[in-house]
């Protein structure tokens, strides 16, 4: 099939929606990132979603709603606490886990009795879902494995003739995921970092919230995305958690080799390192701008002829912390400066 690139507007709100009611995937912008949508409640619609983007059929989707009203309909019971983070914080980058009442499809949840819900707080998303009046199911919209999209650009570099449709809405403004609590019980577990921290949904609780991916390790991970492989750039990429005067030396180290190097830096690291290839993503204090153009800048490396990409830890104040879970997970492996020596 050849995807039609659709402009944000009226008619071609109606155009997409009337795919997406008709069972086919349409990618669509939302704060965060680009989602490629199909109704939620279509189990052969959920089936175009893991073929086109090669997903593991056990990692379950998000469903986008356009109002709470919507939202009520899918579940058993907003408990207390998701009542209180859904004032708080919808629409915006929140997804919340309850228990399903069995309308969302089976392949949407991958056979779980909860299921993740989120109202976008992009007017593109909340108009198409309106439009259609459906409950949503979207992944990002990139391959499996891939960063994600923030731009219809990127959906269509990893998504083209796959997909009926790729409604444009600029360029995302958060960057990095929605953050996806638990919310079945009486106290909120953090299953994904991203777009509100930590300190916002404790601030809105007022009591500690905790944080599941800290410990993700050998245990079965909770969230069942958590334990592929993700947002890996094109070439092997290395974060480097050490100084400047420890980065430039692991520069030198891999030119030495003869590997053409790039670097993924704050401005700050990148005027004063020479490399091959620089992707800069802001400064060290603006954590909102790194979240921003961190998936532009892994996906820019595809274009260039470097080796290897040495990348720099960032601070994990705020959105900080998803953005280091991010980058840890694109990474081939993390160089620890070793500070004994
Ligand atoms: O910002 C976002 O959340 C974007 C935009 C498009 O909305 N969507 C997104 O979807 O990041 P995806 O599929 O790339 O990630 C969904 C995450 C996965 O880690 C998945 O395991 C988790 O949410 N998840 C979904 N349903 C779940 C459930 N019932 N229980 C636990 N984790 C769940
Ligand atoms: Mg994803």
């Amino acid at each position: 099939m050849t995807t039609s690139f659709l402009l944000w507007n009226d008619e071609n709100i109606q155009k997409a929606s009337e795919w997406l009611k008709q069972g086919e995937v349409v990618a669509f912008p939302t704060e965060t990132v680009y989602g490629l949508g199909a109704d939620a409640t279509n189990e052969a619609a959920i089936g175009k979603i893991f073929k086109a983007k090669g997903r593991p059929s056990d990692n379950p989707l998000i469903v986008h709603l356009s109002d709470v009203e919507q939202m009520s309909r899918y579940v058993t019971e907003i408990t207390p606490i998701a009542k209180q983070l859904i004032e708080a914080f919808m629409p915006g980058p929140l997804t919340v886990i309850l228990k399903s009442n069995g309308k969302i499809a089976k392949n949407v949840t991958a056979g779980l009795d909860t299921v993740g819900l989120r109202i976008p707080d992009h007017l593109a998303a909340r108009e198409l879902i309106k439009a259609c009046d459906l409950p949503i199911a979207a992944p990002s919209a990139n391959l499996s494995g891939k960063p994600s999209p923030t731009s219809a650009v990127h959906v269509y570099q990893d998504l083209k003739d796959k997909i009926m449709a790729i409604l444009d809405g600029g360029p995302t403004g958060v960057g990095v995921e929605s953050t996806v609590v638990d919310c079945t019980g009486d106290h909120a577990v953090i299953l994904r970092p991203g777009g509100i921290t930590k300190q916002d949904i404790e601030h809105v609780l007022q009591a500690p919230v905790e944080d599941a991916t800290i410990l993700e390790t050998k245990d079965k991970p909770k969230s069942p995305g958590m334990k592929y492989t993700h947002y890996e750039p094109e070439v092997p990429m290395i974060l480097i958690d050490g100084d400047d005067d420890y980065f430039r030396t692991q520069i030198n180290q891999y030119q030495s080799e003869g590997k053409k190097v790039g670097l993924l830096v704050s401005e700050e690291l990148a005027r004063r390192s020479q490399a091959d290839t620089v992707m800069t993503v802001g400064t060290r204090e603006d954590i909102a701008t790194v979240a921003n153009q961190l998936y532009h800048a892994l996906r820019s490396f595809k274009k260039t002829d470097v080796d290897v990409i040495l990348a720099e830890t960032f601070n994990e104040d705020g959105v900080g912390q998803a953005v280091m879970n991010r980058m840890r997970k694109a990474a081939t492996y993390i160089d620890i400066e070793d500070k004994s020596k």
